[in-house]
């Protein structure tokens, strides 16, 4: 059902012609995922409804999405990490079980949804933390047929993408997208709904990562990202001059893991003591001085990806498109570029259950659902 449509017409999905479509053969679809063993299963519904779960790291999330339109999302951040400067996959897992039925419970209370009225219940099954995703993918199984509806396993990278598509104005295929994720630095070439090619990633460190382990390095706490983008706004971006990683000229690469060895040796150059006490002017210039190195590499590839593809529409998501320097940068540099850029709301950067189920109703739509034997699969990739 197109977004916009009056929710009291009905639509039927007939699953059996997923057999026809595939030359009656159960041949997986384009995720790698195969499509569930139904014959003849003819689901008349007045409205699609899809209840998305993410589970894949350190955020609980569920949200609904009817016909498209977000209904709801409710997202906990686990807190029990701040005291170990990380993730700890362990805690990361049980804090799941305990909020898994809260905030799928919150997710349909705020969308006024009975779960008997979901048509379906997509989840994360990678890539992430293995013990996270399983919570997750469990949980969204079990309901799914619990339920009698059809489940849907989403790739978390794909996943991200979607963030640019829960809302209006969503970009146009083809777009250039740029995931930044505490696991992934992506450039992506998205030629439509489930059709990406991979243009280039990082080959050590997640640009997200980096921020982390500067933060780290810093004492400044956890979760870095945020605490370094708080700290730079106060801080000089020219204090000290780290190198940019750019590798060969027009290469679509990155590598994170050369800029945050600069700041640690910097600050060892300089006898930096994190247990010592802080230079809160300190500690702003360097990180200001680290996340402008960061941002400049990051648009520079994006750019030079929109314009080898020659695409008018770009789009960033996951946790560090959240980086107030970079959203201004991109800003500033789309404009300059008469490229549209699409970045989503703060909400959606970070993981969230509303572009799992986005996912989740663009592929039900295409009838492509999934076994109830698919297992989480930590190193998933995107195509
Ligand atoms: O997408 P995400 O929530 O989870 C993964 O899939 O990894 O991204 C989390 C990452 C963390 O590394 C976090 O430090 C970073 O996103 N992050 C930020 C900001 N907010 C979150 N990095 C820079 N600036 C921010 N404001
Ligand atoms: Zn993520």
């Amino acid at each position: 059902m197109q977004r916009g449509m009056t929710n009291d017409r009905t639509e039927c999905l007939c699953l059996s012609t997923l057999d026809n479509l595939n030359g009656g053969r159960q041949t997986g679809t384009n995720s790698g995922v195969p499509l569930h063993n139904v014959s003849i299963l003819v689901i008349i519904m007045q409205s699609m409804i899809i209840l998305g779960i993410e589970t894949s790291c350190d955020e609980t999330s569920a949200a609904v999405v009817q016909d498209g339109i977000l209904r709801s999302n409710a997202t906990a951040v686990q807190l029990v990490h701040s005291e170990h400067g990380g993730v700890v996959p362990e805690l990361a897992s049980r804090a799941h079980q305990r909020l898994m039925v809260p905030i799928v419970e919150d997710a349909l209370r705020k969308a006024s949804v009975d779960k008997k009225e979901l048509t379906a219940i997509a989840a994360v099954y990678g890539p992430g933390l293995i013990g996270s995703i399983l919570v997750g993918l469990s949980f969204g199984k079990a309901m799914a047929q619990g339920l009698g509806i059809p489940f849907i396993g989403v790739n978390h990278m794909e996943a991200h993408i979607f963030s640019n598509m829960i809302e209006d104005p969503k970009p146009s295929f083809p777009f250039v997208n740029l995931t930044v994720s505490g696991g992934h630095t992506q450039l992506v070439l998205v030629k439509d709904y489930f059709s990406c090619e991979l243009l280039g990633e990082t080959m050590d460190d997640a640009a997200g990562e980096a921020f982390d382990k500067v933060a780290k390095m810093l004492g400044v706490g956890y979760p870095g990202g945020p605490l370094i983008d708080k700290l730079a706004a106060k801080g000089n971006a020219k204090a000290v001059k780290f190198p940019r990683p750019y590798l060969e000229e027009g290469s679509l690469q990155f590598s994170f893991s050369g800029l945050k060895t600069s700041v640690l040796y910097y600050l060892r150059s300089i006898g930096f003591d994190r247990t010592a006490g802080m230079n809160e002017q300190f500690l702003s210039d360097i990180a200001a001085s680290f996340q402008a190195a960061a941002v400049d590499v990051l648009i520079d590839k994006l750019l030079t990806a929109a314009k080898k593809y020659g695409v008018r529409d770009i789009a960033v998501c996951g946790g560090v498109s959240a980086n107030s320097e970079l959203r201004r940068r991109l800003e500033t540099e789309s404009k300059i570029h008469h490229l549209r850029l699409f970045i989503p709301k703060l909400d959606f950067c970070t993981d969230n259950g509303a572009m799992v189920a986005q996912v989740g109703y663009e592929r039900m739509r295409k009838g492509f659902v999934s076994s109830l034997e698919l297992t989480a699969e930590p190193d998933l990739q995107l195509n």
